[in-house]
């Protein structure tokens, strides 16, 4: 569908009411060979996942489901997860969401709690980023209430469509190679990560524990351990304390 909307955002939106996942859909029509730059919606997703293959939970209506299209690759999908971070960190700013952090790879924070995450999928041909923000909801699944907050309880009242369109406007950005030194300062100076003590769980490999020190420009994390500095690329890292 071409709406006067997906004009003014320069893509073509697929807007679904209830679909499995906004990104196994977009991953479909990049495979497919599908040249115009696609942003797929949804109200609600009935099989959404984040990294790990976890499930990603969300209430119908309630949240921004949304999975972008990119053709070529803007970079790679670790450090375009990332960059993705901060352009969500900059869309709410732009709603007056001053103080949104970045907990490495690619989870927004907000009051404490998680309000986003993104996913990257591609190849050096095509890239789809995935973007789950909690907007609206006051109440939150047993499974993720202790960790995850959302924009309303945060208090803030945002347009789910509003920041779509603001959400893509700095995706645009900040694929854009000219914008790369300047995307990476921000997520540094928004990072909840770096400076702190920290668990990494890589997968097939032990958990260890050691200080997060630096972003690379590649998206690796530096931590610092007894036993030397270790390059995490890809895994979890839980702050300590
Ligand atoms: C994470 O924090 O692990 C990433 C979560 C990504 C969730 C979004 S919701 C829209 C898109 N469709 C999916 O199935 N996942 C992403």
């Amino acid at each position: 569908m071409r709406s006067a909307f997906g004009r003014e955002l320069g893509r073509v939106i697929e807007y679904h009411p209830t679909i499995r996942s906004t990104q196994d859909r977009a991953r479909e029509l990049a495979r497919a060979g599908v040249t115009q730059p696609t942003v797929v919606v949804a109200d609600q997703q009935t099989a959404g996942h984040g990294r790990g293959e976890k499930s990603w939970l969300s209430e119908p209506g309630a949240s921004l489901l949304a999975s972008w299209t990119f053709r070529p690759a803007p970079a790679d999908p670790g450090l375009f997860a990332l960059l993705a971070g901060v352009a969500v960190a900059l869309a709410l700013r732009s709603f007056g969401v001053a103080d949104a952090g970045l907990k490495w790879p690619n989870d927004v924070w907000l009051s404490g709690g998680k309000i986003a995450g993104c996913l990257a999928h591609g190849t050096g041909d095509h890239l789809v980023i995935g973007i789950g923000i909690n907007v609206s909801q006051r109440e939150l699944p047993v499974e993720i209430a202790a960790t995850a907050t959302t924009l309303a309880r945060a208090g803030h009242d945002i347009d789910r469509l509003a920041l779509l369109a603001r959400i893509t406007t700095e995706l645009d950005a900040v694929a854009d190679p000219a914008n790369r030194d300047a995307a990476l300062a921000e997520w540094r100076r928004r990072s909840i990560t770096l400076g702190r003590d920290v668990e990494v769980s890589e997968a097939g490999g032990a958990p260890f524990r050691g200080r997060a020190t630096v972003l690379a420009d590649d998206g690796a994390l530096l931590v610092e351990t007894p036993y030397g500095q270790h390059r995490v690329i890809a895994g979890e890292v839980r702050v300590l304390g």
